[in-house]
């Protein structure tokens, strides 16, 4: 039994004087990330770079939520080009041009914070730079669209709306979810949708917005490890995630980038 309050569509409400804990876990996931900017080069294998994760992990002293999650073992995910999520870090080396997702969630005080972000190596094409701005802009659309009174169908519409107008395609398959005190909670919050459907949004919910957008179709598929989706038109796939909270006004992002770093490829964001 916990001890917060939920609503009738199964969605935790949790007291705003609780989001001290929430700020802490987030902002140390997205310095975790920060620190990774510098050595996300072409040359280095993906599983280094889950290395240094652990490292700053350890450092930090939070620990990851992800590695003996479900079987899962690293404490990050990188999914490189069409790799849509859930990419195993292993002995991929990264190519100049190459881009991809890296996702880390932690757990500080029992607080869980999730996040993760586009990186580019080396100099990418023009096309991957523009699927790396669309998908950005549509998460800041979809957080733009949190308030009190307003739905979740209004921050897939939001995300959807922006992607299709440039052309581009939402993935249906995974979605964004309930987090706080638990990695994994109601409700699933779908990237795609119609204004004023789905639960209401309330002061207290905490939750993940991560659209993964594909420059081609939006179909995915699972490899045989059973954890890597990749596009299934091997199309150029990107994501960006942060950890939001409901305020009595709008929204608080709880895993901004400390040093300004959460699109690689513009400064201060
Ligand atoms: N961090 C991912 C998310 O955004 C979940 C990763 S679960 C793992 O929800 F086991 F693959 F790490
Ligand atoms: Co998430
Ligand atoms: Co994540």
């Amino acid at each position: 039994m916990s001890k917060y309050k939920v609503t009738r569509d199964g969605i935790r409400i949790y007291p705003l004087s609780e989001f001290s804990g929430m700020r802490t876990a987030g902002r140390v996931a997205a310095q975790i990330l920060d620190d990774l900017c510098d050595h996300v080069q072409p040359g280095i294998k993906t599983i280094d770079i889950d290395e240094l994760v652990r490292d700053r992990i350890r450092e930090y002293g939070v620990k990851s939520s992800t590695i003996g999650y479900r079987g899962y073992g690293h404490a990050s995910c990188i999914s490189v080009n069409h790799v849509v999520c859930h990419g195993i870090p292993g002995p991929k080396v990264l190519q100049s041009g190459d881009i991809l997702n890296i996702d880390v969630t932690i757990t500080a005080d029992g607080w869980f914070g999730d996040s993760s972000r586009m990186y580019a190596a080396g100099q990418i094409a023009r096309k991957s730079s523009r699927l790396l701005d669309v998908t950005h802009k549509s998460l800041m659309l979809g957080i733009e669209a949190v308030k009190p009174g307003g739905f979740f169908g209004d921050i897939g519409h939001a995300i959807q709306k922006f992607a299709e107008s440039h052309r581009m395609s939402v993935v249906r398959n995974f979605c964004g979810h309930g987090i706080g005190r638990e990695f994994h909670l109601p409700p699933n919050v779908l990237h795609f949708g119609s204004r004023g459907t789905g639960a209401k949004l309330e002061p207290g919910m905490i939750f993940t917005i991560e659209p993964m957008i594909n420059i081609g179709k939006p179909g995915t598929k699972i490899l045989s490890d059973n954890w890597t989706a990749v596009t299934l038109d091997r199309s150029l796939s990107a994501q960006f995630e942060h950890t939001v909270g409901v305020t009595e006004d709008g929204y608080e992002i709880f895993t901004l980038s400390p040093g300004g770093l959460f699109h690689p490829t513009r400064h201060l964001n």
